[in-house]
């Protein structure tokens, strides 16, 4: 008998999780008379039994905002934790029962978790210990295979779509070359997606490796054809056909532990030397991608996630995640879908990638925008 529910935001903040956190918590005083607790910074305060109170001032007036109102920490695997003693020595601990007697002493009676697929893996886990636990899959990368659609998505696309409109005005008015790296990780949703409306001229994806000299050819075509800019949109993992991704760094006690960036850089580098009578600029989106006021779909999709995971676990569904399937909400075992960190790219839970051959891409070909192929 669920009376207490803890909901807690893990991996990087996206616009939509306070549109979850919202339909959760509303959708569990209103309907079911229930008490809700939010944990702060994910796991952490799990482990940490550092929690909030959730009731509906609580939760008013949220659903727009970017970011969690719960925090978010995209380290601190509970199954794999740091500890560092006195004398700085390091050790990883299975510290998950510390996790489940802070719920048993607060009577927490199930969890909510949200996040993308290093915090679903561990809610699996949780699942396995018997913990009652519904999983929200969240990322702006569009790259989770279970779900059609999750919320984060629609507003990175309309921040990334904003700034190509922007950085136009300048490239037009001074025929520059300005190359604009986006996120993504190993996929090129944003990329594609965003390049397309925002009218790029070049996109390099990670599913399509580039060869810098075919960039530089439709550059070139560009310029003897009148048109003296270019917006080239570069995924942070764009890999070129001779070479590897750009790691910019490793995050040390991170499920997911590869950080991407800088890929837009080394390619502006490689058309300043190519092209010399034209100005080259680059500039990475970022964080900016991920922030800002949520769009339409993202706190609607959101608000259905948290309501669809509330009546899951009210109605005795454990271990399954929430997801967007052929316009419905439903649940899919976690058991089915997690686990990427371990068992790499090519398993049931490696990437959605993009398709090279699919429809999107052969669009935007037709148009006559170059992948660099
Ligand atoms: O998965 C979301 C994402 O924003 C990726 O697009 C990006 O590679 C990564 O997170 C950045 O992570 P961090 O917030 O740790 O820098």
């Amino acid at each position: 008998m669920i009376k207490k529910i803890g909901i807690l935001t893990g991996g990087g903040d996206c616009s939509g999780l306070n549109a979850v956190i919202n339909g959760i918590t509303k959708a569990a005083i209103t309907s079911y008379g229930l008490e809700v607790v939010g944990y702060l910074r994910g796991y952490n305060g799990l482990y940490h039994n550092d929690f909030i109170p959730l009731d509906l001032k609580a939760v008013s007036g949220i659903m727009h905002e970017g970011g969690t109102m719960l925090k978010a920490s995209n380290k601190d695997n509970l199954f794999n934790y740091r500890m560092e003693d006195e004398a700085g020595n390091v050790t990883y601990q299975d510290v998950s029962d510390v996790a489940i007697a802070n719920m048993k002493k607060e009577g927490v009676d199930g969890l909510i978790i949200i996040g993308g697929d290093g915090t679903l893996t561990s809610a699996r886990d949780f699942a396995r210990k018997g913990v009652p636990i519904i999983g929200v899959p969240k990322t702006i990368d569009n790259d989770l295979p279970a779900t059609e659609m999750t919320f984060g998505y629609t507003t990175a696309l309309e921040n990334i779509v904003d700034a190509l409109d922007k950085i136009h005005t300048t490239a037009f008015s001074h025929d520059r070359i300005i190359v604009v790296e986006v996120m993504g990780r190993h996929t090129g949703w944003l990329a594609l997606e965003g390049g397309i409306a925002g009218s790029a001229d070049v996109i390099l994806i990670p599913e399509i490796p580039y060869d810098i000299d075919k960039v530089v050819d439709k550059i070139k075509n560009r310029i003897s054809g009148g048109r003296e800019f270019s917006i080239i949109v570069v995924s942070e993992g764009a890999v070129p056909k001779d070479g590897d991704v750009h790691v910019r760094e490793l995050i040390e006690d991170s499920a997911d532990n590869v950080r991407l960036g800088g890929v837009g850089d080394v390619v502006s580098r490689q058309i300043a030397e190519r092209i010399k009578d034209y100005e080259v600029r680059y500039t990475n989106l970022s964080y900016i991608q991920r922030g800002g006021i949520a769009a339409q779909f993202d706190r609607e999709i959101g608000l259905r996630f948290g309501v669809h995971a509330l009546e899951s676990i009210m109605s005795g569904e454990h271990g399954v995640m929430v997801r967007y399937s052929a316009g419905q909400v439903d649940t899919i075992s976690l058991e089915d879908v997690v686990g990427r960190g371990e068992t790499g790219e090519t398993s049931k839970g490696g990437a959605k990638y993009v398709d090279a051959k699919g429809q999107v891409v052969n669009v935007a070909k037709t148009i006559g925008i170059a992948f660099g192929d």
